[in-house]
């Protein structure tokens, strides 16, 4: 099957190209980095043609507001449009656990605005929401830094480690579409708080994590479950402790999503 992948050099979407090729499928990793650009349309059609399946593990360069809003509207409808025309029969895209009680956030309402067009698209779909990735737990600790001290809302808290995410990705998109939404999440739970402190330690990062629970989330008010996926979501297998002594964890992403 020929599987392109949108993202396709970024820390999902570069596990996930060797994933599906692993399975024997053809999987082109597209970005603007190899020539596909999907705001501009650039290379699209050419990446696209004879593809079964699209799976977009984009992220967008800034996250200001109207940045990111104007990032998932305009490289969404391209892809569709493009995605139509080629007659692509899955198109797969990996979103975030919470997205619909988040929109107090920028980010989110660009994530909102980005399920909207697949759901409303002619494309069969299936969405994949993904709780945070262990890798992202240095960037949020940078986010939620105010100069002196990373103030965190003490939450029920998912994580995953985004080998497992790109498993399950690649899982859903080897399958038929779901036409709707599919949870995954990590094994254990933890508070908010709690783990990014330990993720801290481990990096020898000295800044106090304090547990406020007025602060923010990517700027969103979140309570006690905002974050956790329900009792249905797919769990990956690899445990904090065990993703920390791997050596993905020496090196923070300094992504954030
Ligand atoms: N961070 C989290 O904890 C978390 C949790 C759940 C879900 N997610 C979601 O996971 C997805 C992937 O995140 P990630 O951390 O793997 O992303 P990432 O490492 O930041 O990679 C972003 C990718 O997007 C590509 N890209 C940027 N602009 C593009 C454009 N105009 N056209 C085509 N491709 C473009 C980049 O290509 P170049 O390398 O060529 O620039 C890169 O391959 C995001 O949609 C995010 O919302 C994140």
């Amino acid at each position: 099957m020929k599987i392109v992948v949108i993202g396709g050099s970024g820390l999902i979407g570069s596990k996930l190209v060797i994933k599906l090729r692993e399975h024997g499928h053809v999987a082109i990793a597209a970005s603007p980095n190899s020539g596909v650009n999907t705001l501009t349309g650039e290379g699209l059609a050419e990446a696209l043609q004879g593809a079964s399946v699209v799976v977009d593990v984009s992220n967008s360069p800034s996250f200001e507001d109207a940045a990111v809003l104007k990032f998932f509207e305009t490289s969404t409808r391209n892809l569709l449009t493009y995605e139509a025309a080629a007659g692509v029969g899955h198109h797969v895209a990996l979103s975030v656990v919470g997205t619909e009680r988040l929109s107090e956030s920028g980010y989110f309402r660009a994530k909102i605005a980005q399920e909207k067009m697949i759901k409303s698209s002619s494309i069969p779909y299936s969405i994949v929401h993904a709780t945070q990735f262990f890798e992202f737990l240095k960037s949020l600790a940078d986010i939620s830094f105010d100069g002196d001290k990373v103030r965190l809302p003490p939450v029920l808290f998912q994580p995953m480690a985004a080998d497992d995410v790109a498993s399950a990705v690649g899982m859903i998109a080897v399958g038929p579409p779901v036409n709707g939404t599919v949870e995954i999440g990590g094994p254990e739970q933890f508070r908010l708080d709690e783990l990014v402190r330990r993720r801290l330690a481990a990096l020898k990062d000295p800044r106090e994590v304090i547990a406020d629970p007025e602060a923010l989330y990517s700027g969103a008010k979140v309570s006690l479950r905002t974050l956790v996926p329900d009792n249905t979501a797919r769990l990956g297998k690899t445990r904090f402790e065990t993703w920390l002594t791997q050596s993905a964890a020496q090196i923070p992403s300094r992504k954030v999503g």
